[in-house]
């Protein structure tokens, strides 16, 4: 075999991979009203599963009861009580009739002030940790989201629109007064062009979430991460990413509060830590339970890798016993959580993984297989994983494990994932027809030999019989 590590098993809390390849955390919107799973979203991560991967990490589900209304771009899929439960248990049911493949539910008590405040009715905002707007600079926008703009320029006004779309490359040079000035413009175009993206680039104030509503979502997450486990989800990943909820307690830039949940770090980080110690008390020792963090904010006054660290060696000594490498937040989402490039994140799994005494570390970023190979044979990282690699092509890791390398359909970093997400549409894929059609695809993911046995043996009993 040409990539030995990985396909080296290795053991994640109680539980096994049969390899080193997961796939990577992401929301692609397939969930169906109300926020339960749709029959899209199995087939989507059932085809994952055919393909190979040892660990599928579902989107983030938001366990917070107290959602935003009216605008839903990005359209979450939910677990705040039993009325969600049947739809995860399909979903791990239909998973684990593929050989050995183990699921992760990635969990999040909130999106706080990137839940889309200023869709929430203005007497209720989206709950925060303090009362600061997010705003992304628009000089950290990447190829791919400079790309994406001017489709969808051309696709809302015409060719002429694109003569609008600015000269990113020059957008990143300016100075503050400057970009003052340009924002005003650019925030005019993507009214016209993309409305709905609005929300996303620029959030109203959320309100400040009080004590009794913090605590009430600790222990909200310890019983949905119990509930989990039952629902048939082999491990539980806190979602501490991206300026999301947890991620803005952590920071700063986002945290001005004057309790024990704002000032030093260790007070910024105990809404993270509690729900961390109160979910593995209630869970027991051995369950796999990780947590995703940012490996730095990429923002000016923004957490730091260093203090991120700490974070890390907090969540160990919390309970928590796998890390999920990230970075950025959605201030910054070109250079941050959806690079253009390749390998971005090996940078922080090495701190990551020497602040929590030796944990698995799983690290997103990778297109090529030599190259995911030598992150982990280099040491830098225990697990990777492939998000916008595995939208291009479901079967990468049966393909590398084939020696079938050239048949591979490699993700071009189009960003067009994203930006269907973002922009409420049906997500695809440049490079892959099949996206948001799996369920149409049974051929491509019901052939496991699990299901097939024991469908065969039913049917040959039902076979030939009169109707009466
Ligand atoms: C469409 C899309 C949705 C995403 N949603 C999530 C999410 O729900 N939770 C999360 O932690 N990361 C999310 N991410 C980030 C990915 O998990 C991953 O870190 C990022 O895409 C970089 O890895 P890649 O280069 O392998 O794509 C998302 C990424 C994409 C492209």
């Amino acid at each position: 075999m040409n990539y030995p590590a990985l396909f080296e098993p290795i053991q994640l809390g109680n539980i096994e991979l049969k390899n080193r390849i997961a796939m990577a955390p992401m929301n692609v919107g397939y969930t169906g009203p109300n926020g339960y799973h749709s029959d899209q979203s199995t087939a989507w991560y059932a085809m994952r599963a055919r393909g190979g991967f040892g660990l599928i990490i579902t989107e983030c589900v938001v366990m917070n009861p107290h959602r935003w209304g009216g605008q839903q771009s990005l359209n979450p899929s939910l677990m705040i009580d039993e009325r969600y439960y049947r739809y995860h248990s399909e979903l791990t049911e239909m998973i684990h009739h593929f050989s050995d493949c183990k699921i992760c539910i990635q969990l999040s008590p909130g999106w706080g002030r990137q839940g889309h405040p200023h869709a929430e009715s203005r007497d209720c905002p989206a709950g925060a940790p303090s009362a600061i707007p997010m705003e992304t600079d628009l000089r950290n926008l990447n190829k791919g989201w400079v790309r994406q703009i001017t489709r969808l320029a051309r696709e809302a006004v015409g060719e002429e629109a694109v003569a609008l779309v600015p000269d990113f490359d020059k957008v990143k040079e300016m100075n503050d007064e400057e970009y003052a000035a340009f924002k005003v413009e650019a925030l005019g175009l993507l009214a016209m062009i993309a409305p709905e993206m609005g929300h996303v680039v620029v959030g109203d104030t959320p309100r400040e979430l009080t004590k009794e509503e913090i605590v009430d979502l600790e222990d909200r997450f310890a019983t949905q991460t119990y509930a989990s486990y039952k629902l048939g989800y082999d491990a539980v990943e806190v979602h501490a990413p991206h300026g999301y909820l947890l991620h803005q307690f952590l920071s700063s830039r986002s945290n001005h509060r004057h309790d024990e949940y704002g000032g030093s770090l260790e007070n910024r980080a105990r809404f993270l830590t509690n729900i961390i110690v109160k979910t593995r008390e209630k869970i027991g020792p051995d369950k796999a339970f990780g947590v995703r963090l940012s490996g730095d904010e990429l923002m000016p006054g923004g957490i730091t890798h260093d203090e991120m660290k700490q974070v890390v060696t907090l969540c160990k000594d919390a309970g928590v016993n796998f890390i999920n490498v990230s970075q950025g937040s959605y201030e910054n989402p070109g250079a941050a959580f959806a690079p253009d490039g390749e390998d971005e994140f090996t940078r922080w799994a090495p701190g990551f993984k020497e602040a929590s005494g030796g944990l698995p570390v799983i690290t997103p970023g990778f297109i090529n297989p030599e190259i995911a190979e030598n992150a982990i044979t280099s040491g830098k990282t225990d697990i990777i994983s492939l998000g916008r690699q595995s939208i291009a092509d479901p079967f990468w890791p049966v393909k590398v494990k084939e020696g079938r390398e050239k048949d591979i359909v490699k993700c071009i970093r189009c960003q067009r994932c994203y930006m269907d997400l973002m922009t409420a549409n049906w997500c695809r894929c440049s490079v892959n027809p099949i996206v948001g059609k799996e369920k149409y695809y049974t051929e491509l993911f019901l052939d496991t030999p699990k299901l097939k046995k024991k469908v065969d043996l039913f049917l040959k009993k039902a076979k030939d019989l009169p109707q009466i």
